[in-house]
This record gives C-alpha cells, structure tokens and sequence, in this order.
C-alpha cells in the first residue's frame, strides 16, 4: 500500500515499481499500440493509457507511469503531471468500488452532506480512503450535472440518483457483499474500478446501451418545449462566422 507515515513521508508500495510479468507487459504493449493508433499524434493517447495502466494495477503505479512515458516517448515527470492532475487517476491502490458521493452545493443542501456523514461513519473512512478489505474507496465528489436528481451518489462513474443515508449504506453493504448492485441509470450492473478503467481505455464492454439513459426529471424541460411548439432560436446569418474566417480561426487556435 501507499500512505503516509507520520511524518508525511509517501511510501511507494513494492509492487508500484516491481516490473510487470513479461505476458502481463506483452498483453499492455499489444492493447497500448491499439489505444496509440487511434490518435495522429502518439502523446495524445496518454490519458486512455492512464486508465489501461489502472485496469491493470488497479491505480497509477510507478511502473505503469514509466510504461506509458516509453510508450509514448513523454518524460515520466510530464506522465506524473498528468497522472497528478485529474481525480480519476489514483496515485495509491483504490478500492474495488469508488464511492463518490456529491457534496456540491445543490445535492449538499438536499442531503449530500447527511449522506456523506453517514456513509463515512459507517464505513469508517474519510476522504479518499479505502476500507480495510479493499472493497471500498470513499470520495467527495463535485457536481456531476445530475442535479435534477439530487442528491446523487455515483459508484464507479455510475448514477445512484435521489439517495438517502440509509439506501447509501445499503449500496456499500451489497458491494462489499459481492452483490450484483444495479444503478439507476445507465449499465445494468456496477463493474469493478478495473473493468471500469479497461472501458475508459477505449475497450468496450458491450455495455453501453443497457439501461436508461435521461430520466423523466433530465426530460422534463424538453416535453414542456414539445409541448408547447417551442424550438432553439436560430442564429442569424450574420453571426455565423464565413468559412474563410471560421478556417483562419481554427488556424489561430492551433498555433
Ligand atoms: S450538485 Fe450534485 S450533481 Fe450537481
């Protein structure tokens, strides 16, 4: 494991900066050159690369930070700026299940901060911490635009919309049960951080279309436009920017 030690020193787990096994690096290499092919230029990859090293270790190692920097011919300090900068890459081992409950103004004050309170007394976690049995990683998490549905709990990137105290210690409950727990929207099942990560990697897992997607409450607005006859203004001519000046604009934008 990572931590800190009492005097804020970070201990990098032994198997951070173990190398891989050679069929574990072959099966990488293989999935890294299908991730890079996607993309004109090979540094772009580097953000789904992140998420195949996770799928892999279950968190950014050491060693998946110095695969990806060989892969894509980056600096391991710029992987690390990388790898530092967005939330959902994980910096120490992370649990099967990431708990992410919303405590952004709206789902706080509709019962986010209740939810939270709860959740992490029962579990006995704070902040980016995960349960002794690996199962579960706690997070407060910011605004996920699900507001219409209030206070919303996500687990592994998935909806759990219009939560209690008590249905979000169930949820923990069943995961750390191994139950089959199904969110409220989206994909039939929660999958594992691992399987999750592989997804976000850019590999399908055939789950895309299970479920509903938009809610009554995400629709609500628009069958009041149906409704009514009501249509998006349409922007005048004069304020759509010619070709030639829309192609130099670009031009401008990419130097
Ligand atoms: S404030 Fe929680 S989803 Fe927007």
């Amino acid at each position: 494991m990572t931590g800190h030690d009492a005097s804020g020193h970070l201990h990098v787990s032994a198997e951070s900066k173990a190398p891989y096994a050679a069929d574990v690096l072959a099966t990488l290499r293989e999935d890294a050159a299908a991730v890079v092919a996607r993309y004109p230029v090979k540094r772009s990859a580097l953000l789904p690369l992140l998420h195949l090293v996770q799928s892999v270790d279950g968190y950014v190692t050491g060693r998946g930070i110095e695969f990806c920097a060989e892969v894509l011919d980056l600096t391991t300090a710029e992987v690390s700026g990388v790898a530092t900068f967005y939330t959902q890459y994980k910096r120490h081992p992370n649990g099967d299940y990431t708990i992410g409950v919303c405590t952004n103004t709206l789902c706080a004050i509709m019962g986010g901060d209740a939810i939270w309170d709860a959740v992490s007394e029962h579990l006995g976690i704070g902040h980016d911490e995960t349960t002794s049995d690996g199962k579960i990683t706690l997070e407060r998490v910011e605004c996920n635009a699900a507001c219409d549905y209030a206070p919303v709990v996500m687990t592994n990137w998935e909806f759990f919309d219009n939560q209690t105290p008590e249905s979000t210690i169930r949820l923990a409950d069943d995961l750390r049960a191994g139950k089959d727990v199904r969110p409220t929207r989206g994909a039939d099942k929660v999958c594992t951080f691992k399987e999750v990560s592989r997804v976000l990697a850019g590999f399908h897992d055939g789950r895309a279309d299970e479920g509903p997607a938009a809610g009554p409450a995400s629709l609500l607005g628009l069958k009041i436009a149906q409704e009514r006859g009501w249509t998006a203004p349409v922007p005048p001519a004069s304020a759509a920017p010619a070709p030639a000046a829309e192609s130099a604009a670009k031009k401008g934008a990419s130097k």
